[in-house]
């Protein structure tokens, strides 16, 4: 799945986002090594800090589907907006493909980035 394939599934991931405090809506498709792809939306609570991030819906189902090793993920915000991961999924998404490529829309386009460069120094236990 390339990057265009990836973006296509995180806004229809979008269209399922549950956003009625923020209205900003997130999608995001999940590229793992076995070639599964999961797809994630945030899911926002009426007791705001219970709100999950479209990125770690997407984890969290990949790992629950039994894939673990990450390759690359697609996140769609809003028109215009650009929908880097936040620093929490940044962390989420680093114990599972430290170096995945993350594609997010910008502008009317999309950018590129590695994980790595987005979390250079990602905690570990000693
Ligand atoms: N959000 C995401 O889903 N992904 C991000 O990377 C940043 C923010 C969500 C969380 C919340 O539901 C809404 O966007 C506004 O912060």
């Amino acid at each position: 799945m390339n990057a265009e394939e990836l973006l296509a599934a995180a806004r229809a991931a979008r269209e399922r986002a549950y956003a009625p405090y923020s209205t900003f809506a997130v999608g995001a498709a999940l590229l793992c090594e076995d070639g599964n792809v999961y797809s994630g939306c945030n899911v926002e609570n009426s007791s705001f800090g219970l709100s999950n991030c479209a990125e770690r819906t997407a984890a969290f189902a990949a790992v629950a589907g039994g894939s673990h090793r990450f390759v690359a993920i697609g996140i769609a915000g809003p028109d215009g907006a650009s929908t880097p991961p936040c620093g929490a999924c940044r962390q989420v998404l680093a114990e599972f493909g430290p170096t995945m490529t993350v594609y997010f829309t910008s502008g009317d386009g999309y950018e590129t980035a590695s994980l790595r460069d987005l979390l250079p120094a990602q905690f570990e236990l000693p």
